[in-house]
């Protein structure tokens, strides 16, 4: 695994620029990061404008796709296979502590986050610092999930609850 320095992190920046949008560009942006992760499986792909802070960070298994705009912050981040991950999802391993009353040079404290195998994360969902979601999952567009879940839950609000189960899920759509 490479170090991403800062100068390594400017230039991968600039050459993101010139990838296209689409499923070439996202291939092109998923084999840009890979020298850096922790860990990652095959044809993982990242979306336009999506940005992992803290690739050294991160493992990755097969066949994992990251949204447009998505933001992987601080910490350690384990996505499984086939992990999705819709737009605008904020996934942060990590917490400001607080010194002096205030959050702004308190430092931090990270825990590990883990996304089960082939869990979809919908658009603009949060996942915090500590949690692990089980596999087959469906984190609802907007969800705060605060907490960990277990296999084949659908989860939503603010804060996440377990609000269906994929087994009703299937029998909706026919799966
Ligand atoms: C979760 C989702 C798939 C709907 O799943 P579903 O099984 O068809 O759910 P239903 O519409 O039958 O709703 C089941 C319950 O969950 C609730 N619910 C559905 N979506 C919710 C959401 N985003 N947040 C909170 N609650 C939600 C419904 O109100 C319903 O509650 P009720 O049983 O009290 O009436 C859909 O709402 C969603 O969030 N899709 C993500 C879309 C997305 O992110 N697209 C980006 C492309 S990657």
């Amino acid at each position: 695994m490479l170090k991403l320095t800062k100068g390594r992190r400017l230039w991968m920046k600039w050459r993101m620029l010139f990838i296209p949008d689409g499923p070439f560009g996202d291939r092109a942006r998923g084999k840009l990061y890979e020298p850096y992760l922790k860990k990652f499986g095959k044809n993982f792909k990242v979306g336009s404008q999506a940005y992992i802070f803290n690739p050294n960070g991160l493992e990755v298994g097969d066949n994992v796709y990251i949204g447009f705009n998505s933001y992987l912050g601080q910490g350690e981040i384990e996505l499984k296979d086939e992990v999705l991950i819709g737009n605008f999802v904020s996934i942060t391993a990590s917490n400001h502590l607080m010194k002096d009353g205030s959050f702004r040079f308190g430092g931090y404290k990270a825990e590990k986050i883990t996304v089960g195998k082939g869990t979809w994360l919908g658009a603009q969902s949060s996942i915090m610092a500590g949690v692990t979601i089980g596999s087959s999952c469906l984190v609802a567009s907007g969800a705060i999930v605060t907490k960990s879940f277990e296999d084949d839950c659908v989860i939503g609000g603010v804060p996440a609850t377990k609000i269906s189960t994929i087994e009703k899920f299937k029998e909706k759509y026919g799966i």
